[in-house]
């Protein structure tokens, strides 16, 4: 009886297993597991509870493992079985699915063998929104980064050395050696200050003083490095989508590659899902749009335009200093291209021929209304 049920159902969980993605089921399964791992390390929980803790971590650990054989056939099937065997995703699945057992049978106790289910959770890493982002952006702040490293390092190396120095007589045991110094520097230069040594000569306090404030310095640094990446990358991700955008609107169609650029510069992009009023009637006017993508309807007296692709509208309030004259409403999932009033009067200096098109069908527009 519950064939027909089960089976499509099985093959629809198999294929989005195949599929290498995080399914709902493996975030549940990353959740669960990594809970009951924590509470196998609570020894009262742990007791209260056991039964419940080994049913789930054991149901999380065949899931893993039936998801690494569900991937593994598809690889094979698909004739890519090294590529994924050996690939990052591949080999996360592989100790996602095989340490524990591989523990327990080398003679680990199992509580140790199960911590090695920390390992669970690098199955989400692919899954991380922005993680491509972050990879570029250390990859094209890698300079700078490393240059602050050194920085770092150097301050880290000329503190240890001057406070073991200053200090070895006043605290032999603390500051005996470069290396014993080495850990007073490091949780005194990343501001952590554990305290549990500090030089007490005034030379090496001077000295502590100064590695706090580099400390400070360089992590400022960084931040900086790391937030101006950011937000470049932001702004290149921004210029491509705006320029893929306008590229495909007939209207900006005749200009050069450089004046799309400048275009694209001044534009920026917007999605809309349906029935979003864009334009109210009788506001004042601070930008124009032009539709990308989907489809917009304005609502004149005694009767409904509907603007399509390509087309542009918010420009009579601009070009006439008034109000607006009409509602505006997406009728569907669109994507707009907004100029903003000063880009908009810059657009209209550096190319004439678009203001001229602009201008006739504003014209246009006015005397059909009236
Ligand atoms: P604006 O007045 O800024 O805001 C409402 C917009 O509706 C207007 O600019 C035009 O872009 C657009 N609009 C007004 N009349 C018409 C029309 N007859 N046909 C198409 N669009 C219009």
């Amino acid at each position: 009886m519950s064939k027909p049920f089960v089976f499509p159902a099985l093959a629809q969980f198999v294929a989005a297993t195949a599929g290498r993605n995080m399914t709902k089921a493996a975030y549940v399964a990353v959740t669960g597991g990594v809970i009951m791992m924590l509470l196998l390390t609570v020894a009262p929980a742990y007791e209260a509870a056991h039964r419940w803790v080994d049913a789930v971590l054991f149901a999380c650990l065949a899931f893993f493992i039936f998801e690494w054989i569900v991937r593994l056939r598809h690889a094979h099937l698909s004739q890519h079985f090294w590529a994924y065997a050996v690939s990052g995703r591949g080999l996360v699945d592989a100790v996602a699915a095989a340490a524990i057992p591989v523990a327990l049978v080398f003679g680990a106790s199992p509580k140790s063998a199960w911590l090695l289910g920390i390992f669970w959770m690098l199955k989400v890493v692919p899954g991380i929104p922005g993680l491509r982002q972050l990879r570029r952006v250390l990859v094209l702040e890698s300079g700078p980064l490393l240059s602050v490293l050194v920085i770092f390092l150097m301050v880290l190396f000329l503190a240890s050395v001057a406070v073991y120095y200053l200090e070895r007589e006043a605290q032999p045991v603390a500051f005996g050696s470069v290396p014993a110094a080495l850990w007073w520097a490091v949780a005194t230069l990343t501001t952590t200050g554990y305290g549990d040594v500090v030089p007490i000569t005034a030379l090496g306090r001077l000295i502590a003083a100064f590695v706090m404030i580099c400390g400070l310095g360089v992590f400022g640094l960084w931040t900086g490095i790391l937030a101006t990446g950011f937000a470049a990358e932001t702004r290149r991700d921004n210029f491509l989508k705006t320029w893929e955008s306008v590229s495909k609107v007939p209207f900006f169609a005749a200009l050069g590659p450089s004046a799309i650029a400048d275009v694209t510069h001044m534009l920026r992009t917007m999605d809309l899902p349906a029935r979003t009023m864009i334009i109210r009637k009788g506001k004042a006017g601070d930008c124009m749009y032009f539709i990308a993508n989907g489809e917009v309807e304005v609502d004149l007296p005694g009767k409904k335009v509907r603007l399509g692709e390509g087309a542009f509208f918010g420009e009579m309030a601009l070009l006439g200093n008034n109000l607006r004259s009409a509602n505006i409403t997406t009728t569907r999932v669109s994507r707009l291209l907004v100029l903003d009033l000063v880009d908009f009067r810059m657009l209209m200096a550096r190319h004439p021929d678009l203001a001229e098109t602009i201008d006739a069908e504003a014209t246009r527009r006015a005397l059909e209304n009236k």
